[in-house]
């Protein structure tokens, strides 16, 4: 779908690494160049003209993620990863926290939205409890999360989607066993973003964060919450940066051309038929499984019932590393290692290598899927 509107799509690669980073959407590139083009490149706050446009850039670009992720534009927080804002997210909301308290975060998590709660726990005294995935189909059921919750649950750290294998955790159940024992739920949206549209009002999650570069954008963050829960916290800041929430979260100056393609990548998503991409999605990804399902030599881990179009396989006798390079030579890009799953590739028994993993996005087409299979075939040779 919509091919033509990526020009990194050009060069013929088969590119099956989106979920490491998307390629970037046409009228992305453009807003970006347009706003360093045009004079406007001020700092925002100021008297003059050129300001005033900045203001007006960070005001529509934050309605324009509001709109997409289902919040308030003053709820919404631009940070330069997922990872540095959960950094600071957890380190701030931690310090209300006291010893004896409880976080749970998940084996399935990207090691982004675990490794910083962990930190934080460390520093503030307080226990991570952690969910484990179903053993096999690596499903994460709200009993998972409800196994190690308890009333001394402060927050619950869940992703929407596994960057790894894809499985789409029960979000409704798991929100609702944590707010059962007064939890607040953050949610990891980074790799479940591109692929389905998610509203945090709809979901009743506390905070749903997610970076633009997963959704046809440039490198940045946007933490969507409620006004009132960013201004009931008080990050560390600078004495003359501003003291109202969103502003107080966000450090130093915000990477203004950066927002500009960010609010092009909105209004992208806020168009995009979210049913139709799921379908074209979906029936790439069963012709994947049904093809690597059948090859003797090749694992598949996971099989969630709801799950992203992405998949993690190994290949007997063949180095992760060898298999991404082999696919390399054939234009074809995998990722290789743990895609920073950290805990579930321990889970998996599969450190320090990792494994193979192969995503889909709307911009995937059948010849994509058939070049995958055909050269993890070639592999049966090798092991
Ligand atoms: C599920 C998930 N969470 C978090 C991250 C980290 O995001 P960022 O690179 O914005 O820190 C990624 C990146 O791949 C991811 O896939």
């Amino acid at each position: 779908m919509n091919r033509d509107r990526f020009p990194g799509l050009a060069d013929g690669w088969a590119r099956l690494d989106g979920a490491a980073g998307s390629q970037v959407l046409d009228s992305v590139i453009e807003a970006m160049s347009d706003f360093m083009r045009s004079g406007s490149m001020a700092n925002h706050g100021g008297a003059f003209k050129q300001a005033i446009a900045t203001d007006e850039l960070v005001a529509s670009t934050r309605a324009a993620c509001a709109t997409l992720l289902g919040g308030d534009p003053e709820g919404i927080f631009f940070g330069p990863s997922f990872t540095a804002t959960t950094m600071r997210f957890s380190a701030t909301v931690v310090r209300d926290l006291e010893p004896g308290d409880e976080i749970v975060c998940t084996r399935l998590d990207h090691d982004s939205n675990v490794r910083p709660w962990v930190i934080a726990a460390e520093r503030a005294g307080v226990t991570v409890r952690f969910a484990e995935p179903v053993e096999g189909t690596l499903e994460l059921p709200a009993s998972a999360v409800e196994a190690v919750l308890s009333e001394r649950t402060k927050w619950v750290a869940v992703t929407a989607a596994s960057n790894a294998v894809g499985t789409v955790p029960d979000l409704p159940g798991i929100v609702a066993a944590a707010h059962a024992v007064g939890a607040k739920v953050y949610i990891d949206a980074v790799h479940a973003t591109p692929h389905r549209r998610y509203d945090l009002a709809t979901l009743g999650a506390d905070v749903l964060a997610c970076s633009a570069y997963k959704w046809f954008g440039p490198h940045v963050s946007v933490l969507c919450a409620s006004p009132e829960l960013l201004s009931a916290y008080h990050p560390d800041k600078l004495n003359p940066a501003p003291d109202e929430a969103p502003d107080r979260w966000e450090l130093g100056t915000l990477p203004f051309e950066s927002l500009a393609g960010v609010r092009a990548a909105a209004e992208y998503m806020l168009e995009l038929d979210f049913d139709a991409v799921r379908a074209h999605e979906e029936g790439l990804m069963a012709q994947a499984l049904d093809g690597l399902r059948a090859m003797d030599h090749v694992t598949l881990y996971g099989d969630a019932a709801d799950r992203a179009p992405t998949l993690m396989f190994t290949v007997a006798g063949v180095h992760p590393d060898a298999v991404a390079k082999a696919l390399a030579e054939r234009e074809i890009s995998v990722w290789n290692g743990n895609y920073y799953a950290w805990e579930l590739e321990r889970v998996l028994g599969l450190a320090p290598h990792g494994g193979i993993r192969a995503g889909f996005l709307h911009y995937n087409d059948a010849s994509d899927t058939e070049r995958l299979l055909a050269a993890v075939a070639e592999l049966g040779d090798r092991g």
